[in-house]
Parts: C-alpha cells; structure tokens; sequence
C-alpha cells in the first residue's frame, strides 16, 4: 500500500497554506471516493458465501480476495472445534490481558513459540495494535530506519515513535545496501529496522539474510512484519511438500534465519483466519510489553471462538498444513504459468499466493474491475492512492479453498483483458528494465 497516504495527514496539519485538511483529502482520495461510491467490487456487502465462492447481490464470484490462505475459515474440523470452547469460557473475556487472560492465551503462546522457534512470545489483538505501541517503545528516542514500502500500519507505528522523539529514515525498497549506508552514517546508538516480510502487493519476501546481517553488523534490532508469509511460508529441509518449505513457521525460519536480533511480527488473521496478532521476542522484551504496551494493559481481547479458532489451527497446521500448502502452490503456479504464457507483468517472483497485475492505464480500473465482476471474479482493486499511478491494478490471493475451476475462471477473464490490452506485457517491462 501507499505509505504516502499516511505523510500527508501531518504536513497537511503543519501547513497553513494548503488547503483544508478536508478538501484536501478529498481531493487525494477523489479516484477511490469514486470506485467506492459505484463500484461493485468495492466495499462491497457480501450476502451468501459457498466455498470459494461468494454472492454479491444477484452476482456469484470466485473469491480471490480474501487473505484465509490455509482455507482454515471454511475447514470443518476447526469450525466444529468451537463450539466446546464456548460452552467452557462463553463468548467473549471482555478483560483486558492485563486483567486476566484466559489459559487459552498460555497455550496459544507455548505452541506458538514452540512452531516459530523464538525464545518467546506475546499475543495481542491485532498487528496494528502491536505496531501502534511496541515500534514506539523498541524505537525510544532513537532512530529508526523504515522500509519505504513498510505496509501503512507499519508507518503509522514509526508517526507515533516519532511523535515520542524518534527519527525516521527511510531505505530504498529491497535495498539492503542502501541499509547498510544510512546505518554508517548514523551516530545514533539506538536503531532499529522495521520492515515487512512477505510483501503484501508484490507477493516477494525479502532477503531477509542480507538485511539480518547488515542490522547484525550496525547494532541494528530488526523488526519484521510477516502477516502474509506466516502459516504460507517455513523452514525448508528434506521432506517439504513443495517451495513453501514446512510447518508455515514464516520468513525468519524460511531464510534459514535465527531471532539473534531480530523481533517477528505476524498474525492469525491471514492464514489462520482468526483475530490475533504475535511478536516473537525474548522473554525480557514480552516482560516489559506486559507493563508498557497499551494493548495489553488496555484493548478489549479477541473473542473465545477466535482463540479457539487459533488452537484448532494449530492442530490442523500439524497434521495437513503442508499439504494445504502444496496445493496453494499449486494453484498460484497454475495463475503465474497462464500470465506467462499470455506475457503478462506481474511483480510476483516467488509464486507465493499473492499475484498482482497492473493495469497498462490506472483510469482503466474502474471499467477493468466492472469487467472481471461481470465475469464473476472477485480481486482486490489496488486503486490510487492505495497504490502509486503506476502500479495500478488489481491483486489476486490465491487459498486452498480455491478449486481448479475457479482459478480457470479467473484464467479465462485475464485472457480475454490481455485481448483487450488492458494489461502490461511481462516482455516490455523486462525491455525497460534492460535499458
Ligand atoms: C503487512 C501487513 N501488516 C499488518 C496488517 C494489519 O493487520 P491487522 O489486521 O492484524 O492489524 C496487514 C493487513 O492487511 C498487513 O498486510
């Protein structure tokens, strides 16, 4: 997403000679007003869904736009395990952890620990939660060096750390010799790198090695976010059912990784499809999370079912994880071979499941959208200002829960927009590139 969105709220507050800070956001956000006003695909009300696929007022679609990658939220054995931990613990704890947290919380955080491999960890609600306060307070008054393409909800955390004296740097996206050459030049002993895992548009993970080590070698603490590559991604051995790795133990232990210096942020709300978030620390970090960060002393908790939802998981993520994790191989090899094929850009390198396709013109997302709806597909528009002009477009997951027929459909619909030209071809971009 567009860190940008999050840098003009501030300026605009600082700046008395721009327009009011109404207006102007209106006008920043005039394109997606739009979409969202008329648009079926977007904020869309989902009336029904079977599967994969969802209905839309009169329209069925194959869903390709939720992140439930496992397929966990449709899984009978996780949905039927349920209902006995509500009959044990009710609906809802409504204290924050603070207060008192269920045991439930002890054994999500042991089986937790046990499947990353950290030294410990803290579960909160959600990661923006967990952003918004542990960024600010690893970070003190130090400086921090932020991935430019961080997902938003990182960016806000590092606007929060700054309005509590940090610095922020940026480093060019993939880029770990640019890290390197900020971190020499900065006399500020405190330092701390924040950026994403598994990129949430481009669907790439980074080298988290090269980036691990120059973080190492600078005295860096590295903060990863790695919301779509836990449960998809893991440890990589003999034995493993496809690229993906193994156990879905996410990009620390993907790269071959130890937490030597380096903090895991990742969530259940992907994968796992349910409400919670982690960091994986050590133990004396969670210690002081457990008396400084507002979320644990403060929010509201994730509901029973979701805890449950996150046990049962793990249960499941044990016995048939890796060969769910084959077949969404699978399927997005099916995608990425069709865009091949049909020489369509895509940044996927990868071939983990999150494949976007940029529109040759960004005006033409509104009619593009209408058209795949009219197909019965269903994506994520990535409209400006989500996304920069150029990388317009629209985003396609894949989860386990797709079959083969819907991810034909979605083939079909992207070869008759190839016909149209509406999209980039895979060999231009490389000409360019070249140049
Ligand atoms: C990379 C990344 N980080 C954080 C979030 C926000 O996660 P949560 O809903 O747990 O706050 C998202 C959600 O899409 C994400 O993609």
């Amino acid at each position: 997403m567009n860190p940008e969105i999050g840098t003009l709220t501030l300026s605009t507050a600082s700046a008395p000679a721009r327009k009011p800070w109404l207006e102007h956001w209106l006008d920043t956000c005039r394109d997606l007003s739009a979409l969202t006003a008329t648009h079926p695909m977007m904020d869309a009300v989902i009336d029904e869904i079977d599967g994969r696929m969802i209905r839309v007022g009169d329209q069925w679609l194959a869903d390709f736009a939720s992140c439930n990658y496992l397929g966990f939220d449709l899984d009978r054995e996780i949905v039927e395990s349920i209902q006995p931990y509500l009959e044990a613990w009710g609906t809802h704890p409504s204290w924050s952890r603070l207060l008192g947290s269920p045991v439930l919380y002890e054994q999500i955080e042991e089986r937790l620990t046990a499947l990353l491999g950290s030294e410990d960890s803290l579960v909160l609600p959600t990661i923006t939660h967990i952003h918004m306060s542990v960024i600010p307070l690893l970070a003190a008054s130090g400086t921090i060096f932020l991935d430019s393409r961080a997902h938003k909800t990182i960016y806000d955390g590092c606007q929060v750390a700054r309005s509590r004296g940090a610095a922020v740097r940026r480093f060019r996206f993939e880029d770990p010799d640019h890290l390197d050459e900020l971190l020499s030049a900065e006399r500020d002993p405190t330092r701390l790198v924040c950026m994403d895992g598994v990129n949430s548009m481009t669907g790439n993970a980074p080298d988290l090695r090269a980036f691990a080590e120059v973080a190492r070698r600078h005295g860096a603490l590295l903060y990863v976010d790695d919301a779509h590559g836990f449960g998809v991604i893991g440890e990589r051995g003999p034995g493993e059912l496809s690229p993906y790795g193994r156990r879905g133990n996410s990009v620390v232990r993907y790269a071959g990784e130890t937490y030597d210096g380096i903090v895991l942020v990742g969530g259940f709300s992907k994968s796992y499809s349910s409400l919670l978030a982690f960091i994986a620390c050590p133990t004396e970090v969670k210690q002081l999370l457990k008396v400084a960060a507002p979320p644990y002393l403060y929010s509201g908790p994730s509901p029973v079912a979701s805890l449950a939802t996150v046990l049962a998981g793990f249960d499941v993520n044990e016995r048939r994880g890796d060969a769910l994790r084959a077949h969404l191989h699978a399927l997005t090899v099916r995608v990425l071979d069709a865009l091949e094929r049909l020489d369509v850009a895509t940044p996927n390198r990868s071939a983990f499941p999150i494949i976007e396709i940029p529109l040759r013109d960004h005006d033409r997302i509104d009619a593009v959208g209408r058209f795949l709806f009219e197909r019965g597909v269903y994506v994520t528009l990535a409209a400006y200002p989500l996304v920069p002009k150029d990388e317009v477009g629209f985003r396609v997951q894949l989860t386990a829960a797709n079959t083969v027929e819907e991810v034909d459909r979605l083939i079909a619909a992207v070869t008759e927009l190839v016909e149209r030209g509406e999209l980039r071809k895979a060999s231009a971009a490389a000409e360019r590139a070249a140049a």
